[in-house]
């Protein structure tokens, strides 16, 4: 058995188009274009890269898109005054701070400055506080993309067996409280878990987010589990020539795919969802704040 393969990219476009039809209808009927501003601190290659991709699609969907470059030794309190000013700009709806964040900067205290209505990425403690107690909060991203591309795949999640492996703020810990609210028995692994094999080969969903090139083996994966694999690590590729690279997940995909029933690959699985959740909440966070039901 091979397992079908999620196609992240295709989902993705088909979530842009609903967020294109949304947008749309708020410029034609409420004279509204939603606004996001992302604001990058620094130079990291990766970020620059993931910040370009959503400045385009933010445009592309008929979004205002606000970009601000800060060099990488701005004081934390400029940071601070900037997301003040789009706190209260209203022309922004929706505001996102590239993370890491250069080492000198407190990230808590950077994002707890947003506020929680237009902290798009859901990282807020009022937002990750809501999401926790079950109440309508903005949801991260990348665990929102997530869970559609389950939902998509399995229907029903009720009483499924899911382990997250990873615990970050940014996707470990939300996944798992999203996976718990569809009602899954839940397990987090992280780095100090023992026999985590034993733990991935008892889950029927496994989502991998710890950013370690291919740390999950193919025959750690139960027969006809599904796999949601939410790691990009680059790795050297020397088959492709010299010092050329490649990018793989946190899962031996090819090994993990004769076991599993369905699995994102990588790229174009998680990563596409990641933007177009991104947008679809932009548009959640303008309707919520205009008191408007699309
Ligand atoms: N860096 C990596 N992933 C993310 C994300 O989802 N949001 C933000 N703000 N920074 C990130």
């Amino acid at each position: 058995m091979t397992a079908h393969i999620i196609d992240g990219k295709a989902f993705a476009e088909k979530v842009r188009a609903g967020v294109q039809a949304n947008v749309s209808t708020l410029k034609e009927h409420h004279n509204i274009t939603p606004g996001l501003a992302v604001i990058i601190v620094g130079e990291d290659p990766a970020s620059e890269v993931y910040v370009r991709n959503k400045v385009k699609q933010t445009k592309e969907a008929g979004m205002n898109s606000f970009h601000f470059d800060m060099p990488a030794d701005t004081p934390e309190a400029d940071l601070i005054a900037k997301v003040e000013a789009l706190n209260n700009d209203p022309a922004v709806n929706a505001i996102l701070v590239q993370l890491p964040l250069p080492k000198h900067m407190n990230e808590a205290a950077v994002i707890e400055a947003i506020l929680p209505e237009k902290d798009v990425d859901g990282f807020h403690v009022i937002n990750s506080g809501l999401l926790a107690t079950g109440g309508d909060g903005m949801v991260p991203c990348t665990p929102s993309g997530c869970l559609m591309m389950l939902k998509d795949t399995l229907g029903d999640l009720s009483g499924l067996n899911a382990i997250v492996v990873g615990r970050s703020n940014i996707v470990g810990k939300p996944v798992a409280q999203l996976l718990l609210n569809a009602n899954c028995t839940v397990t987090i692994a992280h780095s100090r878990t023992k026999n985590l094999r034993e733990e991935v080969l008892r889950a029927d969903i496994v989502v991998a987010a710890v950013g370690r090139p291919e740390m999950i083996k193919g025959d750690w994966i139960k027969k006809g589990a599904t796999v949601i694999d939410v790691g990009v690590n680059r790795i050297p590729a020397p088959e492709k020539g010299e010092g050329k690279t490649r990018l793989v997940g946190d899962v031996d995909y090819s090994a993990a795919a004769i076991h599993a029933h369905a699995i994102t690959p990588v790229p174009g699985g998680v990563g596409p969802m990641t933007i177009a959740c991104l947008l679809a909440s932009t548009v959640t966070a303008t309707c919520r704040q205009k008191g408007i039901e699309l």
